[in-house]
């Protein structure tokens, strides 16, 4: 992901402090035309803290600004992390600082590995779609889903074969690749392998947003809790209608939310601590406990089983429906 930015750097010496693990970078190699791979060790100690295919971790980078990167190595991995980067030609510097500027040795801070794009690893066939650099939490899955036995099929697409990656380690029953220059130009036929899949199947996607939107539509009769996507930008913009107030409970303190300001904008300016990163409701970093009143989610993160169940919320984009909402902050 190369959609998120936080302000403040994050300095290696205080990351024990601030729960963030110090790694070395230890190896950088090519993958595909464009994106390189990243593999991270842990800085002070044998291993790192384990994660599930579909997470993705925070990078600090030296630069003072923050990303997030899905993990692509396979999940009983606990010496190294890999991560994937593209080269974004609109880039606001986090690939072009990484591709430019990061050298092997190079000591950063990571964010612990968070999973909102969770494997359902006893589904009984499962479907994987990925569009672009899209691939990276979904080679992770191939490669948990294959280390099982899993029933799966593996649905990648690529503009040209140059920009296809992963394929080593991909190559196998199961594996698709559409290349779009190879079929004239045809994108890949979203709504009839969709259609195609058995209904008990989950079914993951993963790549830029005309591809994701497509897959929602293709989705549309499917059991909600089937279908998973995860997205690189925000599909709804935040909630800045204001005009309501925010309890927080663990300091009994109330602050008003204005019109044109988000939850985390008011927090933030009352000098309230709250932890946050991509500020577009895509990372999960802010995610926050609701006790009591009904938020507006604006996020891209919950299903909509969770958005309804309103229990957490992701204050940097989302507001309320109510005069008051109380946050377990
Ligand atoms: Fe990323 Fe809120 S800061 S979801």
């Amino acid at each position: 992901m190369d959609a998120c930015t936080i302000a403040a750097p994050v300095a290696a010496s205080a990351a024990a402090a601030t729960g963030l693990v110090r790694a070395r970078l230890i190896a950088i190699r090519y993958a595909a035309e464009g994106i390189h791979l990243y593999e991270f060790a842990a800085a002070d100690g044998p291993a790192l803290p384990p994660f599930s295919a579909g997470a993705h971790v925070d990078l600090h980078l030296p630069n003072g600004l923050v990303r997030q990167y899905s993990l692509c190595n396979p999940q009983h991995e606990t010496a190294r992390y890999v991560v994937g980067i593209k080269r974004d030609p609109a880039s606001r510097g986090g690939s072009s600082y990484v591709h430019d500027q990061l050298k092997v040795g190079t000591l950063v801070s990571l964010g612990a590995p968070r999973n909102h794009f969770a494997l359902h690893e006893q589904a009984r066939h499962t479907v994987l779609i990925a569009g672009g650099i899209g691939v990276t939490p979904i080679a992770c899955m191939a490669q948990r889903l294959r280390a099982l036995g899993a029933s799966f099929e593996l649905h990648y697409s690529v503009r040209r074969r140059e920009e296809a990656a992963f394929l080593d380690v991909l190559a196998g029953p199961g594996l698709h690749l559409h290349v779009d220059a190879e079929q004239g130009g045809a994108p890949l036929p979203l709504r009839e392998l969709v259609a195609r899949a058995p209904q008990e199947a989950h079914l993951y996607c993963c790549g830029p947003a005309p591809m994701l939107d497509a897959f929602e539509a293709a989705c549309a009769g499917r059991p909600a809790g089937h279908v998973h996507l995860e997205r690189f930008a925000a599909a709804t913009p935040s909630a800045a209608e204001g005009g309501f107030t925010v309890q927080l409970a663990r300091s009994g303190r109330s602050v008003f939310v204005p019109q044109g300001a988000t939850i985390l904008d008011t927090l933030r300016g009352q000098g309230v601590a709250v932890q946050a990163s991509c500020e577009q409701g895509i990372c999960g970093s802010c995610e926050t406990r609701v006790l009591a009143g009904t938020p507006d989610h604006r996020d891209s993160l919950l299903s909509d089983e969770e958005k309804r169940a309103n229990q957490v919320m992701m204050v940097c984009c989302s507001g309320s429906k109510d005069p008051v909402l109380v946050l377990d902050l």
